[in-house]
């Protein structure tokens, strides 16, 4: 527990750090991969040279700690963030070294204002906030191992398909290369998968959603070919251009807290926007063999016809189903738009809504549904890439 005074201390730089949040995460980030350079194998680099991640973790950190006598306040935000560490195989062990460079960036930034009672009032707070996402991520390590068919950390998968979806979307169906099974995983969830890439000093990492319902013997994501001069792109065109049959990807094991409720026989629609589709199609696909009977509203903008993945699936489903409905809207088109009056006339807003797509997107549609009277329990969402995760905390 921390002391009154230790609380005092940090409710107070607060503040003075997320003034110098800038100067201090770039310090932490170039120190941190300096001293250890194997971390790049953990980090996507893309999010480095962009700034993104950097901002996350350390104002993370900070609302954290502001939250520091009440942590389970935060704790939803905590295992959001935690299913991504434990997907991409952060461990125990690296919290103390991430500590230590923060402590020193707040230091080296802040210079003589940085005191002694200010760096060891962080230090206390950081080693609580550290103990709080050690523990999560201990127990979904140790859960994911003892699930059947279940591993923690990477394991090695071959692609057994490649299948065009779309213009720029390519299913590969990814078997474990010992035989096994694969693990029953929740519709919704995200692998991560890493890759040596030829020519490349550091492994990358991707996260990607499973994009069918659970089978008992492979995975399938969908993977979005980025554009040639995207820096985030070199996995996504190495997938498309480089990995075929028969070739091998560590794969690691099922994470994440957006999925679909499957006890639920009440309304539920799908909105989706984009490459947003590949979670859907998991839920989708499970209401459509599992619970047919629901109603089910799928509601998909594309850009347009030739970058419309999974039409005839999604419309084969439905068909099967008596109470599914399903449109897709085109934005190149006039009126192509998922406006208000289509979402007030697809959705039953008494039901659940799952929404997924690019930021813009879902931020339009969360607003759209909350007007039409839907309240944040019924609207389920996750924003991808961790810009985001600053929000929640
Ligand atoms: C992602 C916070 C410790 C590695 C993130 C995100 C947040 C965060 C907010 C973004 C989540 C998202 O994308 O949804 C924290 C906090 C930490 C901490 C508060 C300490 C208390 C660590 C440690 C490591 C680590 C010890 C491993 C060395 C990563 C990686 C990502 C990530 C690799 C994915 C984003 C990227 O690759 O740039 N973390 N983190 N984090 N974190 Fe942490």
């Amino acid at each position: 527990m921390l002391s009154e005074q230790t609380k005092a201390i940090i409710k107070s730089t607060v503040p003075v750090l997320e003034v110098h949040g800038t100067a201090i995460t770039t310090t932490f980030y170039r120190n941190l991969f300096e001293a250890h350079p194997e971390l790049l194998n953990i980090f996507n680099h893309a999010n480095q040279a962009k700034g993104r991640q950097q901002a996350a973790l350390a104002n993370t950190v900070y609302g954290a700690a502001l939250h520091i006598d009440n942590l389970e306040a935060i704790l939803p935000a905590v295992v959001q963030i935690a299913n991504k560490h434990v997907s991409l195989g952060v461990k125990a062990e690296h919290y103390p070294i991430v500590g230590e460079f923060l402590l020193k960036a707040i230091k080296e930034v802040l210079g003589d204002a940085a005191t002694d009672d200010i760096i060891n009032a962080w230090a206390e707070a950081y080693g609580v906030i550290a103990a709080a996402f050690i523990g999560v991520e201990n127990d979904m390590y140790e859960k994911m191992a003892s699930q059947e068919n279940g591993w923690s950390f990477f394991k090695g998968f071959t692609v057994a398909r490649k299948v065009k979806e779309s213009e720029n979307i390519t299913s590969f169906y990814l078997k474990p290369s010992d035989g096994a099974n694969v693990p029953a995983y929740k519709p919704g969830q995200y692998i991560s998968v890493r890759l040596a890439i030829p020519g490349e000093k550091y492994l990358f990492n991707r996260q990607y959603s499973l994009s069918q319902a659970v089978k008992p013997d492979e995975f399938r994501i969908s993977v979005k070919r980025d554009a040639d001069n995207d820096p985030n792109g070199r996995v996504s065109i190495y997938l498309h251009d480089e990995i075929n049959v028969g070739d091998a990807i560590e794969v690691s094991a099922p994470a994440g807290e957006f999925v679909l409720d499957t006890t639920k026989q009440t309304p539920v629609a799908f909105v989706s926007g984009g490459v947003g589709i590949t979670p859907m199609m998991s839920m989708f696909e499970t209401v459509a063999t599992m619970t047919p009977e629901r109603p089910t509203m799928f509601l998909h903008a594309a850009r347009n016809e030739t970058l419309h993945a999974f039409d005839e699936a999604i419309q084969s489903y439905a068909a099967s189903m008596p109470n599914a409905s399903y449109k897709t809207l085109y934005s190149d088109q006039p009126q192509g738009y998922i406006t208000r009056d289509v979402l007030k006339e697809m959705v039953d807003v008494t039901g659940d809504v799952y929404v997924c797509g690019p930021v813009p997107f879902m931020e339009s549609m969360i607003q759209e549904l909350r007007v039409l009277g839907m309240t944040d329990e019924q609207i389920h969402f996750e924003f991808f890439g961790p810009a985001v995760a600053i929000q929640t905390i």
